[in-house]
This record gives C-alpha cells, sequence and structure tokens, in this order.
C-alpha cells in the first residue's frame, strides 16, 4: 500500500469518527482538546529565562533577542516571510510561534531539536540569527553580578553555564500557552461560545480530513507530515523537511505540523511564508493534502473557525534586564 492510500485512509477513518461528534460538543471524541493552562515548577528559574529571552546580549551585535524573532506582543513570531537576523541576514525559513511551542513532538519544522531545552542553544550560535557563540554568551552574563546572583538563586550555583542558560529559556517557554480560546470554551460545554458560521467552519474542517493532522490540544505539532500529499508543493525554497534530519528518502518533503493555536495571528504560513493570508493557507491545504477545492464561502467559514483559536496571550511584566558592568564584552558588528 502506498504512503498516500495510507493516508487517504487514515484521513477517512479519522473524518468518520470525528464527523459524528459535532452534537456532543464537550464529549471527548472530539479531535481537538482544550489548551491546559501552564504550572510552572520553579518561579526563579522562569523569571530569569525570561530575562534571558528578552536580553539582546545573548546577541554578537547585542541587538537582537529570542524576542526579536519571537515577539509576545505579535503571537510569539516575527510575521515575516523569513526570518531577519545577523546584519540583516534573511534567513531561509519562517519563524513558527514559540506560543505553545512546549506541545510539540520535537522543535523546528523538520523536527532536528528534541526539545525546547536543546532548540534554545541554536538561535545564540546560529550565525545568521544571532551570530554570537555559547562562550560568548556566558561569557557576558558572568561578566553581570545581577545576573550571577539570579542564576544562584535559581539554580544553587554562581556558575553561568550553558546548559542553564537553556534550562531557563525552555522554562519560560513552556509558560507560554494560551488556553481559554474561544473554541476551547466551546469544547468545554459553552454552546455560546461560537457562531453558527464558526461551528460550521469546525464541522467543515473535521469533515474535510484536517484533523488527521492538525488534532491534539495543539491543534497539530504532533507528527510529520508530507507537504504535497495529492498534489506535490510548488516552492523555490530549498528546505526539504525531515530528510535533513534522518538522511531517509522518504522523509523528503515531510514536515512537522505546525499548531493552528493562534494561527489568526501567526502570518504569513508555511515554511517558506508563502501563504500572505489563511485564506491562501486553507485553500492550499485543501488542494495539496486532500485533493478539495473550497468555494468561498466553505473557505471563510474554516478561516472563522480558525480565528476561534486564538486563546489568552502571556501577559507579564516586562523584564528589567540588568545593566551590564564594566567587564562586559561590548557589542560587536
Ligand atoms: C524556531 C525559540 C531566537 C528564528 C524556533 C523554535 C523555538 C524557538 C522554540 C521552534 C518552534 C517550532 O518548531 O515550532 C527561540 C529562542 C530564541 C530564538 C528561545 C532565543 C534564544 C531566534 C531568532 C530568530 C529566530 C533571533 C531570527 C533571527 C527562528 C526560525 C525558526 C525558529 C527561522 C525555524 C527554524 C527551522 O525550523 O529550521 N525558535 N528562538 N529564532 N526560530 Fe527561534
Ligand atoms: C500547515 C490548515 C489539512 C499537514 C497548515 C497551515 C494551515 C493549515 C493554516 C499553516 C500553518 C502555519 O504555517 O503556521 C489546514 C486545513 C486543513 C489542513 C484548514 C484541511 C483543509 C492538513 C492535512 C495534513 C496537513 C490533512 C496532513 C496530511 C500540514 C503540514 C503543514 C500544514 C505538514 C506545514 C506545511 C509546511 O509549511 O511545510 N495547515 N491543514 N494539513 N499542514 Fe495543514
Amino acid at each position: 500500500m502506498t504512503r498516500h492510500r495510507l493516508l487517504s485512509l487514515t484521513i477517512g477513518l479519522t473524518t468518520m469518527v470525528a464527523g459524528t461528534g459535532l452534537a456532543q460538543a464537550a464529549s471527548s471524541n472530539e479531535p481537538i482538546q482544550p489548551v491546559v493552562k501552564a504550572k510552572p515548577q520553579n518561579a526563579a528559574v522562569v523569571e530569569l529565562g525570561k530575562k534571558l529571552y528578552f536580553d539582546p546580549r545573548l546577541s554578537k551585535s547585542g541587538f537582537i533577542s529570542c524576542n526579536s524573532c519571537h515577539n509576545l506582543s505579535m503571537g510569539g513570531t516575527d510575521n515575516l516571510k523569513t526570518s531577519v537576523g545577523h546584519n540583516w541576514h534573511q534567513g531561509p525559513i519562517n519563524a513558527p510561534t514559540v506560543l505553545n511551542s512546549s506541545m510539540n513532538l520535537a522543535q523546528f519544522w523538520d523536527g532536528r531539536a528534541a526539545d525546547l531545552k536543546a532548540q534554545a542553544g541554536g538561535p545564540i550560535a546560529n550565525p545568521g540569527e544571532m551570530a554570537f557563540t555559547h562562550e560568548l554568551a556566558v561569557d557576558v552574563l558572568q561578566s553581570i553580578p545581577a545576573y550571577v546572583a539570579e542564576f544562584k538563586s535559581a539554580f544553587g550555583s554562581d556558575k553561568v553555564d550553558i546548559d542553564k542558560v537553556t534550562k531557563a529559556i525552555a522554562a519560560f517557554e513552556e509558560t507560554l500557552v494560551t488556553p481559554d480560546s474561544r473554541f476551547d470554551k466551546w469544547l468545554k460545554g459553552d454552546k455560546k461560545a461560537l457562531n453558527k458560521e464558526e461551528l460550521a467552519g469546525y464541522k467543515l474542517f473535521k469533515d474535510s480530513g484536517c484533523t488527521a493532522c492538525h488534532n491534539g490540544p495543539a491543534v497539530g505539532g504532533n507528527s510529520f507530515q508530507k507537504f504535497g500529499v495529492v498534489e506535490p508543493y510548488k516552492t523555490t525554497n530549498p528546505a526539504e523537511g525531515r530528510i535533513a534530519v534522518t538522511g531517509k528518502d522518504a522523509d523528503r518533503f515531510y514536515f512537522k505540523v505546525p499548531t493552528l493555536r493562534n494561527v489568526e495571528l501567526t502570518y504569513p504560513y508555511f515554511h517558506d511564508g508563502e501563504a500572505a493570508t489563511l485564506k491562501d493557507a486553507v485553500n492550499t491545504m485543501g488542494r495539496l493534502q486532500l485533493g478539495k477545492q473550497f468555494t468561498d464561502e466553505e473557505n471563510s467559514k474554516i478561516v472563522a473557525f480558525l480565528k476561534t483559536l486564538t486563546g489568552k496571550q502571556p501577559s507579564f511584566q516586562l523584564p528589567l534586564l540588568p545593566p551590564s558592568s564594566d567587564k562586559t564584552p561590548r557589542p560587536q558588528p
């Protein structure tokens, strides 16, 4: 049996199961589950991680922080086709949101980082992103007395190292979940939380087979799937997905299915950022993944449903970053 046929079968099955669920809104039959509020493990570590997330001194230029590309005022993304990094370097790929990223089965479009901690070291040393080295980032932090004190109270040791840095950033990212979307309220039994058009959109989303890949609490993020199941995806972007990690030809063009939580905020779409609007993205998904050409009316119902997935955005006080000391290495061009 070919992969494609297998997938259509899976999609068919999921649709059958899912299609029966609409009448019982809050039932566990739904392919999507509500986002669960974060329970931070260690407040001191989270607070330190928040500072590091916002601190541009972790970049060579002293200008770029995690928040530059995963802006928490903009759905945890940069809203650019592909990110802009050190020296205005235009990166090769679209920045996924950090919101709810703790629910991903792995990090990055091709899943090359196992978890948030493994991921967090990447951008600091990526020449096209923050262009620093782990050693220099640690030197900067170690030269700032207030940071050293904070590492001590968070980890019980005043030795700053990259392991603690990435642990703290990951702990902060784990708090970036977005519960209480209107859709979640509906799932929990508030029948008035969605209007008729949005409900019809959800039904279409399920009955068309979208939930074969976009399911679970994150409405995605839990599998790698081929982009271009029924029809190949045409792009000039060189990324080939999962094959970069496994080396297996069968994984060519398999990408992590992105979460659709907050998708209203995370435009543009796809790993190459080529879909400017949700309307475009839904149209492409229908054709390429499912062989369906949605009418304008169907498309706008699905889009209306997708917009109900916008949850409560993380809200916190902006961290005040401790000042550099005379010994702190200065930003470099
Ligand atoms: C991917 C966090 C800095 C651009 C990711 C992901 C996370 C993340 C969690 C994976 C999300 C997913 O796969 O769903 C961080 C943190 C940073 C940081 C904690 C600071 C240490 C940056 C910066 C840029 C950037 C400064 C832009 C210059 C990107 C891009 C991807 C990505 C383009 C996708 C890369 C790929 O999949 O190959 N980031 N990020 N990030 N981030 Fe960041
Ligand atoms: C990406 C919606 C069906 C797998 C997306 C995105 C949207 C979306 C809006 C862009 C998200 C972003 O870039 O942040 C839908 C809808 C579907 C559907 C409305 C039903 C009509 C499917 C199915 C599969 C799938 C059935 C699996 C066979 C993927 C993958 C991506 C994606 C792999 C990432 C593609 C890439 O950029 O490389 N989907 N989807 N989707 N979806 Fe779907």
